[in-house]
């Protein structure tokens, strides 16, 4: 037997170095190296599909891509580009507990009952615990078959023997291949059984979705290691203390990557939240300062959030700055052009931005209903709730294009807006309905006059 080596991986990237090192050159995180046994084995080929391989002429490839498979959870086939691609394999990552064994047994159920074969294999949870939350949302059906099972040589035979339609592992943080000395768990045995469970979905035409865990504890390899080697890679993601959920596509070679589905846990597991806007903007307060509502666009769907900001005196030589659920630096330089090209002191000013509803949002269409709310808040001027703000803000204080306007605005009407402020050059050809009072601003100087 060939001497066992011992190499060091990062747990975040999947790095490796023959060295421990402090920060990961790769992925630049610091205290993610770990250190692996490695017995060199001798590579097999993996030879899963039937016929031998042979260069093939493009015309002669039939496509499969026209047989997407419908999970009957619109929130997730619109995520995945509409639908399961067959002998695709698709990472759904997220913290641990925020449902994304609820997503996927849910998902099986209605893939079961479209007759469908199922196969869910559990590395974490026994077969009763699955019955127990089988029971609590409903699941049941002869199509949906449950395996408990951690020895990818066992699922391997099974899955040969009898070929599921679709195949779910939950999660890839346990499943262990015996050849591999390290760990369930470890870099090592992530990869390799990503690659055997890779080459089964594409020899096959099984559609694969694994779970990964997310972890900062370093004790298991995340999600980041396999990233590449699958096809795509959705996050399930959320406040733990607010009951909705975000599916956010992060890499799709069958479909836009900038979509998301929007879903609440509820008891009885997941319901699909089929209009967004309207959650964000519950509770939201009226006639007070330092609240206005934007617009971004998650994919291709608009999303009404609503923007808060609060400008106080600041008691301390230094001024406190926090953004929630928006870019840090954003927030300043849009302060920094209040400042400097409308002569706002903001220098004395604590201020404090906020994204109402725990959500994240990058998008520079946000800028302007930022420097709005800033500016409520700071002139104590509240801005009608019922106008809606956005487009982007440059560093001379002009408000740019943005994409799709049409869409945002007409999000805006179907929740009652009837004023939206928008940037100036989105003004052209815009069909939009009539009962929206639309106004095209040009710099960040007319759209606070337009508020006055
Ligand atoms: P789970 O799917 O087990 O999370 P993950 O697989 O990502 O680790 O979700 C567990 C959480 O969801 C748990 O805290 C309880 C909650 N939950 C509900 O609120 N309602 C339900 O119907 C179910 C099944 C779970
Ligand atoms: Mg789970």
């Amino acid at each position: 037997m060939a001497k066992a080596k011992t190499v060091f991986f990062c747990n975040e990237c999947g790095q490796e170095s023959p060295k421990w090192l402090g920060q990961c050159p790769g992925c630049k995180e610091w205290n993610t190296f770990v250190e692996e046994k490695i017995t060199p084995i001798k590579v097999k080929q993996h030879n899963i599909g039937l016929e031998r391989n042979e260069p093939k002429k493009l015309s002669d490839i039939h496509m499969l891509d026209d047989k997407r498979i419908t999970t009957g959870i619109n929130e997730l086939d619109r995520v995945l580009g509409g639908g399961i691609v067959i002998g695709s394999l698709v990472l759904v990552g997220g913290d641990p507990g925020i449902g994304k064994s609820t997503l996927l047994l849910q998902m099986c159920k209605s893939l079961a009952d479209n007759n469908k074969k199922v196969l869910y294999i559990s590395g974490e949870e026994s077969l009763k615990q699955i019955k127990i939350r089988a029971e609590r949302l409903n699941v049941n059906g002869n199509n949906l078959l449950l395996l408990c099972e951690t020895n990818l040589t066992n699922i391997e035979e099974i899955v040969k023997k009898d070929i599921p339609d679709v195949m779910i592992i939950d999660s890839i943080q346990t499943m262990f291949k015996e050849d591999i000395s390290s760990a369930p768990g470890s870099v090592s045995q992530v990869r390799e059984v990503t690659n055997i469970l890779m080459q089964l979905a594409k020899g096959l035409n099984i559609s694969t979705f694994i779970v990964g865990h997310v972890t900062k504890d370093g004790s298991i390899a995340g999600p980041r290691v396999l990233e590449h080697m699958v096809d795509t890679v959705l996050y399930f993601e959320g406040d733990r203390h607010a009951s909705y959920r975000i599916l956010r596509g992060v890499k799709n070679r069958y479909g836009s990557t900038n979509e998301i589905g929007v879903f609440e846990m509820r008891d009885k597991g997941l319901v699909e939240v089929s209009n967004p806007s309207e959650l964000m903007l519950t509770g939201r307060p009226t006639g007070v300062s330092g609240s206005v509502v934007s617009c971004s666009l998650e994919g291709t769907r608009p999303m009404l959030v609503e923007v808060q900001a609060l400008i106080s005196q600041t008691n301390f030589g230094m001024p406190r700055r926090t953004a929630t659920g928006t870019d840090y630096n954003r927030v300043v330089l849009l302060m920094a052009v209040l400042e400097k090209r409308l002569g706002m002191q903001l220098a004395s000013c604590d201020a404090y931005v906020n994204i109402a509803g725990g959500i994240k949002i990058n998008e520079p269409a946000l800028d302007l209903g930022i420097i709005m709310s800033i500016a409520s808040s700071f002139k104590n001027q509240p801005i009608n709730s019922r106008t809606l703000v956005f487009g982007e803000v440059g560093l001379t204080g002009e408000v740019r294009a943005v994409n799709m306007a049409e869409q945002r605005v007409i999000e805006a009407s179907k929740l009652g807006f009837d004023t939206c402020i928008i940037p100036k050059a989105n003004m052209k050809n815009l069909k939009i309905p009539k009962e929206v009072k639309v106004f095209g601003v040009e710099n960040v100087n007319e759209a606070l006059g337009l508020c006055r």
